[in-house]
């Protein structure tokens, strides 16, 4: 029986759900790990997460299709995004197989919180992994926790589909050679201040640029950008320094393969962005929310799809995607795993 939950209300906030999947590492091996009930954490005071933040973290979705089914979408990439993440952060890899097993699992096992088809909430998921054993010399861990849990949730931005407001950022996200290409906890630690910041002066994001050079566009806290010029390409930048968004990468195909668009994934300079006719945020929490205007220290763009709705290939790319993740459109080889 679904959960009595006002869905429609929901923001992106953490809803305790029933059942959480934990896998422990320990003398080299990974234990055959369980959907468990507790969902505190014991932990010693000198664990390797908690002085020096070695721990990383995935983000996917379950949605309820059109004909009733529960799906999830490319978890595959997920895993194998996690794997990378690991090895960067001399972390032990989950095998990639039973990564996506656990998520069936842990959505299984709390499949009365996937909101219904059309009420415009999903069941985030969310895997981690961190150092669980003493650690006081700077060096990885020996023991590790695995863990999945679920919530429902709504829009990432206030207002949904609305177009935001964000500013281009003083701070840095990543460095150069460092580690803003995996999903490392640490690279959200780092963007706490300048989000408190941005939000402090009324912006929904920050745009970081490149650290080298701050001429190039990288991504925001939490999604990578996309842009779509006068005559209707797809720009995505491309940097060493950016997390490889799912989202993104499926985009690109979608607005090739399903909308007949053109497709660019290059740098893109800061100083071209005032040229482009839409500008996007595309993530698993941000789907993709539509930038409006872009306020660079005292200099302002102004995207000419406004500040009313999605640009009309906004709109198209985020119909066709979302359309495919809820089963109204039917979906590439290999990218909707059924959970039941
Ligand atoms: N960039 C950052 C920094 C993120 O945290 C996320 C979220 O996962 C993304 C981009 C979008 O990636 P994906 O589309 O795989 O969710
Ligand atoms: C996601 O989109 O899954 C993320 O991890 C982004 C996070 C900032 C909520």
């Amino acid at each position: 029986m679904a959960k009595d939950i006002d869905w429609g209300s929901l923001g992106f906030g953490y809803v305790k759900t029933d059942k959480r999947f934990v896998a422990n590492y320990t003398n080299g091996a990974w234990d055959e790990g369980a959907l468990i009930d507790d969902d505190t954490i014991t932990m010693s005071e000198c664990a390797g997460v908690l002085q020096y933040a070695q721990t990383c973290f995935e983000g996917l979705k379950a949605y309820t299709t059109e004909d009733g089914r529960i799906v999830t979408f490319r978890p595959d990439l997920n895993a194998a995004r996690m794997a990378d993440t690991c090895k960067r952060l001399e972390m032990p890899v989950y095998p990639e197989d039973k990564w996506v097993d656990a998520i069936v699992q842990t959505v299984k096992g709390n499949i009365d919180y996937v909101p219904p088809y059309g009420s415009g909430a999903t069941l985030y998921i969310r895997p981690y992994m961190f150092g669980i054993n003493p650690v006081i010399g700077v060096k990885p861990a020996n023991d590790y926790q695995f863990r999945v849990f679920t919530t429902p949730v709504g829009p990432y931005f206030k207002g949904g589909a609305k177009p935001i407001v964000i500013r281009v950022s003083d701070y840095d996200r990543a460095a150069p050679h460092g580690t803003g290409h995996i999903k490392a906890g640490l690279n959200y630690a780092m963007s706490l201040h300048a989000i408190v910041e941005a939000h402090e002066q009324g912006y929904a994001e920050n745009m970081y640029l490149d650290p080298g050079t701050r001429t190039k566009v990288e991504e925001t806290g939490g999604a990578n950008f996309i842009f779509i010029t006068k005559d209707g390409t797809l720009v995505t930048p491309k940097s060493d320094s950016i997390l490889p968004s799912i989202t993104r990468r499926s985009l690109m195909v979608v607005a090739e393969k399903y909308l007949g668009m053109k497709v660019e994934h290059r740098e893109v300079l800061f100083s071209e962005v005032k040229d482009f006719a839409e500008c996007g945020l595309c993530g698993t929490a941000a789907v993709i929310s539509p930038v409006g205007k872009i306020f660079d220290h005292g200099n302002e763009i102004d995207f000419p799809s406004g500040m009313e709705e999605m640009g009309p290939y906004t709109k198209k790319l985020y119909d066709t995607l979302t359309g495919i993740q809820m089963g109204r459109i039917e979906a590439p080889e290999g990218w909707i795993k059924e959970i039941a």
